[in-house]
């Protein structure tokens, strides 16, 4: 035994939002064809003073309020992010300031692109049975529409801006969240140039490869979670999916018979926002009522890298 439970979790999201009928007057495209094929009607850019500092610190506030825990009481903060301000320093160290957290606050990022957030909490159950104080600042947060080809219809219609973030409390007593957690050097599928190729950083996908290995992933994950933690679909009280396509989650819904009181999407309102998109989920499911302390959670992501990974995630 020893685990991680989520005491409280926090959002923001950046005030402008962009339609599809916005998208339409950038790329050849049309709301139909964005809403059936992906879900999504809006996403949310950043606009004037707002940033990914902005946004973290938002959210993170909001999270430590929720749980009731000081900054002082944090001893390891994650930042999942491809988007950071600045390279350097990390996102994970300006939080640190903003926040006020002490400076043996273990602060870090942690690029594991859509599927951030699950590393970053897997991390920090790691970190926080090391740590002299037991709770810890996890967030997934982006800022894509700074990395996005104006000129590309298949991936400018799909991304958008927004931080989550969990005040997450490690006890001996409670069960570990179970990660299962994989990766595969793979930079065709899906690709953001770095500083080594002089290239413009922005996404570049093979989306329909994507989606081919998001189907395949997003079951295999579940599978092994629930074979770890020894429980069937049924035993669990609330699925949350990665929000990069409601197609690919109604595919999951329908393979285990989820009803509907037990899945959430809120792509339609923010589109991909890869890092945040759980956490985002989870801050306005908490906020919804909908998962509460005792709530068994079962997490399911993937992304670039390739990544994946999925968890059994508990409220305290
Ligand atoms: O979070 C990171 C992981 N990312 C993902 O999970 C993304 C996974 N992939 C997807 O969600 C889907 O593959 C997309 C939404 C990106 C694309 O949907 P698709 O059904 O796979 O479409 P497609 O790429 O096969 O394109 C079908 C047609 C093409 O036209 P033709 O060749 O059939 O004439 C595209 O050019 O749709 C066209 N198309 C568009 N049309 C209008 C592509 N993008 C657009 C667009 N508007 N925005």
């Amino acid at each position: 035994m020893s685990g991680i439970k989520i005491r409280g979790t926090g959002r923001c999201v950046p005030q402008h939002i962009v339609t599809n009928d916005d998208m339409a007057k950038i790329v050849e495209t049309n709301d139909e064809w964005i809403t059936t094929r992906t879900g999504i009607r809006h996403r949310h850019h950043c606009t004037g003073g707002e940033n990914h500092t902005y946004l973290c610190t938002q959210a993170a506030k909001s999270a430590l309020e929720k749980a009731g825990i000081r900054p002082e009481d944090i001893g390891a903060c994650i930042v999942a992010t491809l988007t950071a301000d600045e390279l350097v320093p990390a996102a994970a160290c300006t939080l640190q300031r903003e926040l006020g957290l002490p400076e043996d606050t273990l602060c870090f990022d942690l690029n594991a692109a859509c599927t951030g957030f699950l590393f970053g909490l897997h991390t920090m159950e790691c970190l926080l049975a090391a740590s002299p104080r037991k709770y810890g600042l996890v967030l997934g947060a982006e800022v894509l529409s700074r990395i996005l080809n104006w000129q590309d219809r298949g991936t400018c219609i799909l991304f958008g801006d927004g931080a989550g973030a969990a005040v997450v409390e490690w006890r001996q007593e409670w069960p570990s969240i179970g990660a299962v957690l994989g990766t595969r050097g793979d930079n065709e599928l899906l690709r953001v140039a770095g500083v080594e190729t002089g290239e413009h950083s922005y996404i570049q996908m093979d989306g329909t490869k994507v989606f081919k290995f998001a189907v395949e992933t997003v079951p295999h994950c579940m599978d092994q979670v629930l074979s770890k933690a020894g429980m069937t679909a049924a035993d669990v009280d609330f699925f949350v999916f990665h929000q990069a396509n409601a197609r690919i989650i109604d595919l999951a819904v329908r393979k285990y018979h989820i009803p509907p009181e037990k899945y959430y999407k809120n792509i339609e309102e923010y589109g991909n926002t890869s890092a945040a998109s759980i956490p985002l989920v989870l801050s306005e499911l908490q906020d919804l009522g909908k998962i509460h302390s005792g709530s068994r959670v079962l997490v399911v992501g993937f992304g670039g890298g390739l990544t994946w990974g999925g968890a059994l995630i508990e409220f305290a």
